[in-house]
């Protein structure tokens, strides 16, 4: 049976101060079913992984890297310089990623061979807008995303899929149980065609945007969701504890 994975996605939010606050008012769950990650800006990383000496089971992680071990990048992090923070994932084309910061499917691509030749899971997100979605694209510009990222990426064990509707990002507007449910399991049905069943059954696939504590019981209850990815919902402690103490 396929784990949960619930991963806070901080954005640009909390300062140093803020992070250990958080800490210091959040509990570990102890379902050995359910994995929680947070995601945190770079800044943070260090007082991440001092949490860790606490919430020994938790994943901990990055919301970005480049895709080279170094070089004249101004401004940018490498996955090796993750890497002295000891983190668990990445995540990896985030809609806002996409949008502000011009990420590309070919580059997304890059990162998540990057992060995977250092044993950190990428936290791949896929999703579309809501042009996309009301003009009927949904399954083919995340089919693209997928087969774009994943090029020359046999194995797909240490990668988890985020469905993310852009329309559905801090928006208040949540996609449908129903809705989350066809397209995971279309995206698993893809990626089994793609990369065989075994590794498709074993993939946990998330849903995100807009997800909080009166509706993360429904999407989860789904059988091809597998978590969530959460936004502002996760960055209160107590609320995010409250979520995760359903599972
Ligand atoms: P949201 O963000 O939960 O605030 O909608 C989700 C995300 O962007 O990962």
């Amino acid at each position: 049976m396929r784990k949960k994975i619930i991963i806070g996605n901080w954005k640009m939010f909390k300062n140093g101060e803020q992070t250990n606050a958080f800490f210091e008012n959040f509990q570990e769950q102890t379902s050995t079913n359910l994995v929680v990650g947070i995601a945190a800006p770079y800044t943070n990383l260090h007082h991440l992984q001092s949490a860790k000496a606490k919430f020994s089971t938790m994943m901990m992680g990055a919301q970005n890297c480049h895709f080279e071990a170094q070089g004249a990048f101004t401004g940018e992090i490498s996955t090796e310089m993750l890497q002295d923070f000891n983190l668990d994932f990445c995540l990896v084309g985030h809609s806002e990623r996409r949008t502000y910061f011009n990420e590309t499917n070919e580059t997304i691509n890059l990162k998540m061979k990057a992060l995977l030749a250092k044993n950190m899971m990428p936290v791949l997100c896929v999703g579309e807008t809501l042009e996309e979605f009301e003009s009927g694209q949904t399954l083919a510009v995340i089919k693209t995303q997928l087969d774009e990222a994943l090029v020359g990426i046999e194995s797909i064990s240490q990668v988890v899929v985020a469905y993310e509707p852009v329309w559905a990002i801090g928006t208040g507007k949540s996609a449908s149980e129903a809705i989350a449910q066809d397209i995971c399991k279309a995206i698993r049905e893809h990626l089994a065609a793609s990369h065989g069943q075994q590794q498709a059954d074993e993939l946990l696939i998330q849903y995100g945007g807009s997800v909080n504590n009166d509706n993360i019981v429904s999407y989860l209850s789904q059988p091809d969701v597998d978590g969530a990815l959460i936004g502002s919902a996760s960055l209160d402690p107590l609320k995010f504890v409250e979520i995760l103490a359903h599972f």
